[in-house]
């Protein structure tokens, strides 16, 4: 007997929507594995996860009782191809047994690395300067044209401090004159380890000249940064956002950059992925990524590989790599 087959039947695992060949590796053999497809839509997801013992799971797919209720009483372990699991109902989970993984650490440089990118994108209004080029109506050195924000010296402030803000922190560190965190938790360590301050949302806000987002969303984070919090924030200052799109009021940056009180925005995500708000393709100075995150070649391997060891260990009455909660 193969691990992770039972004695009459092969074990399935279904993925929404792909996962890589890295991934795909650790389970081939072991179990019939039933990919969706990017076309994956909910319809068929409930149909080909009948029977399955686990879900592997990207961010754009939600999975809640209807879903899990699909699969049935094998389903063991749903899957998280990604760190930020909002798109999992965790209690219909916990009620059914269902264990919870997700791909944490694998992912934290390069969505750093990305927020790092968009901050001086941003500032430097990059892509739309390089448009003007493209374009044709770059007319030569200009002693006034195409500026932008300097960063150095400057109050970074993050939004969160867990594994990505961290790291955000530590690369912005060689740049910022100093970083100021906001946390639901208290982390001394943290302030003697980076050199950070922690301070209360509204002095972040009031005191930084970057405000960059990394906390996980949830019910209670929801639209946390709209128009109250962004007319807090420095004139001109930039915000970027690489966690997720609910965090934010799409409607309140676009005007906040149409008004000057923002100086630029980096964004990578979106309330409802793949759309994107008119008002932010029209917005001056934003600076809009396609949830790319941790679109690295390194990163999504080992998202794929992480993903598929926690099936293939919960499969085989191990414990998850990384559970969830
Ligand atoms: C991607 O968005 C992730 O949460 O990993």
């Amino acid at each position: 007997m193969k691990l992770g087959m039972n004695t009459n039947s092969v074990t399935k695992v279904t993925v929404a929507k792909t996962l890589l060949p890295a991934g795909m590796n650790v389970l081939e053999g072991e179990f019939e594995v039933t990919e969706g497809g990017p076309d994956c839509d909910r319809e068929y997801l409930l149909e080909m996860v009948a029977g399955s013992a686990a879900l592997i799971a990207d961010p754009t797919v939600p999975v809640d009782g209807e879903v899990l209720d699909a699969a049935g009483s094998e389903l063991k372990v749903v899957a998280n191809y990604a760190v930020g699991y909002d798109n999992i109902d965790l209690g219909a989970c916990a009620s059914r047994g269902v264990i919870v993984t997700n791909t944490p650490d694998v992912l934290t440089d390069a969505t750093a690395e990305l927020a790092v990118g968009l901050t001086f994108a941003a500032a430097r209004r990059i892509p739309e300067f390089e448009g003007e080029l493209r374009a044709g109506r770059w007319t030569g050195w200009d002693p006034g044209g195409y500026r932008g924000i300097e960063l150095t010296g400057c109050t970074i402030g993050v939004l969160g401090m867990g594994r990505i803000g961290r790291r955000y922190a530590e690369i912005m560190s060689g740049v910022a004159g100093r970083i100021l965190f906001w946390s639901r938790s208290g982390l001394p360590a943290v302030e003697q380890e980076l050199g950070a301050r922690q301070v209360g949302l509204h002095d972040l806000l009031a005191e930084s000249d970057v405000v960059s987002i990394h906390v996980a969303a949830s019910p209670e984070n929801e639209g946390m940064i709209g128009s109250g919090e962004i007319a807090a924030m420095k004139p001109g200052s930039i915000l970027v956002n690489t966690a997720r799109g609910s965090l934010v009021v799409a409607s309140a940056v676009a005007e906040a950059l149409a008004s000057g009180q923002l100086g630029g925005a980096g964004l990578d995500v979106f309330e409802n992925e793949p759309e994107v708000p008119r008002v932010l393709l029209d917005a001056p100075g934003a600076v809009l990524t396609p949830h790319i995150g941790s679109a690295t070649f390194r990163a999504r391997d080992e998202m794929a590989r992480l993903a598929a060891r926690n099936v293939r260990e919960v499969l085989s009455g191990r414990d998850p790599v990384t559970p969830v909660g």
